[in-house]
């Protein structure tokens, strides 16, 4: 079996689909692994790194997965439309292709891959199923783009994050306010604690109340009895009753604070606006909201997704694809989800891939087979 790993070229995609611990892996297994040259520069991993542990270097695209039974990427392919080159045209058909695809956004795209031959795994689906969570992308980089929000912040945050008591003055803990605590969420508040931070959270979960506290986090909710426990352990859209509720919360909440990060995501629907103008405007200048919501629109009625801006004194960072910011151990996190998933298909004794069409992790993320697409949520059945 030959495995391909082409250069990842969107653009601000700095992160690999292979690690030189995965493409040791496969090839223990017995498959070939071609890695295009430079596929790993922007992160540090080099061509040198990948020889040495096995893996053979091709000079373009083309050659590292024109031929490959299996190719493995971090973002979907790339289309001529979105400026080329049409990187599922380099594929043979039958090829197995496995990525983060944005699928149930770009349902005609997964079409494409169908008419292609393609078959086509959407890693962003992976089931929340406890065996599926060392194969879950979603989590992996939700992790480390939560840590990095909060470096985020500080970059552009005027003052220090911990309290200080020096000869000269108190330098005041900084305030920070989290909204989601889920994977990324937690994880700022984490990293905001150890900075020493004075950290608050809120979420529509009512068990991440409990994971906020472990933290040292405060919980703030608002006065109502709701649970936003939706489908397989994501949020649902809430009451219009909870949402009033929620902003005269977050209202107060936002006078008192310095950082807010925003990590509130409902799958499949444009991110809930938490934070209005009007809250923007009682922020205290020299505030900062890192928003990591942009990508589906942002939490804060203000953010400029990909950009960083100054709204009425509070800047408000929204960068795109935060986790390739931290992209070294963002690729070597990915590629091991890739292989935690793989692996269990691959035959020992012939080192070839033997699907096990059956099995949750493949039917909860396959998109297209024999020429079609299979999957429920784009048949419109889930
Ligand atoms: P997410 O990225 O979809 O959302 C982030 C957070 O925003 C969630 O906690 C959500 O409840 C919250 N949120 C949504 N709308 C909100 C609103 N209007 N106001 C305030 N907060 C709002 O979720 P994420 O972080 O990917 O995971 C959610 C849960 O799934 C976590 O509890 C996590 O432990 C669980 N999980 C389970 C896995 C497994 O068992 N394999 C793998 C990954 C996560």
């Amino acid at each position: 079996m030959k495995i391909g790993i082409p250069k990842e070229r969107r653009p601000l995609e700095r992160r690999v689909a292979v690690s030189p611990e995965t493409a040791k892996k496969f090839t223990g297994l017995g498959a070939t692994v071609v890695v295009e040259s430079g596929a790993g520069e922007a992160c540090g991993l080099t061509d040198d790194l990948f020889r040495a542990a096995g893996a053979e270097i091709a000079s373009d695209a083309a050659a590292a997965v024109g031929d490959a039974d299996l190719v493995l990427k971090v973002r979907r392919p790339l289309t001529e439309a979105e400026g080329g080159p049409d990187e599922a045209a380099m594929l043979k058909s039958g090829a197995v292709l496995v990525a983060g695809m944005e699928a149930l956004q770009n349902a005609a795209q997964v079409g494409d891959y169908a008419s292609k031959g393609i078959v086509a795994f959407a890693m962003e689906l992976m089931p929340r199923i406890t065996r599926a969570q060392s194969m879950d992308i979603l989590s992996s980089q939700s992790n480390l783009a939560g840590y990095k929000a909060v470096l985020d912040a500080n970059e552009h945050f005027p003052r220090a994050m911990p309290m200080m008591m020096t000869a000269a003055g108190t330098v005041a803990p900084a305030r920070v306010f989290v909204f989601g605590a889920g994977v990324a969420g937690l994880q700022a508040i984490a990293t905001a604690k150890r900075l020493g931070a004075v950290v608050s959270a809120t979420d529509v979960r009512p068990a991440t109340r409990e994971q906020v506290m472990s933290l040292g986090g405060k919980f703030v909710a608002p006065d109502i009895e709701e649970s936003g426990d939706g489908e397989g352990g994501y949020a649902k859209e809430m009451s219009d009753a909870y949402k009033a509720k929620q902003a005269e919360m977050i209202a107060e909440a936002l006078k008192k604070t310095d950082i807010a990060i925003t990590t509130a995501l409902i799958p499949g629907r444009k991110a809930p606006i938490l934070i209005t103008a009007e809250h923007v405007k009682s922020m205290r200048p020299g505030s900062v909201i890192v928003d990591l919501a942009a990508e589906m629109g942002g939490n804060c009625e203000l953010t400029t997704p990909g950009e960083v801006t100054v709204e009425h004194g509070v800047t408000i960072v929204a960068h795109l694809n935060t986790a390739s910011r931290i992209a070294a151990d963002a690729s070597l996190l990915f590629a091991k989800n890739l292989w935690n998933f793989l692996s269990p298909h691959i035959d020992k004794e012939s080192g070839e891939l033997k699907i096990d069409w059956e099995d949750e992790t493949v039917t909860g993320t396959l998109l297209t087979r024999d020429g079609q697409v299979v999957h429920a949520q784009l048949k419109g059945e889930g």
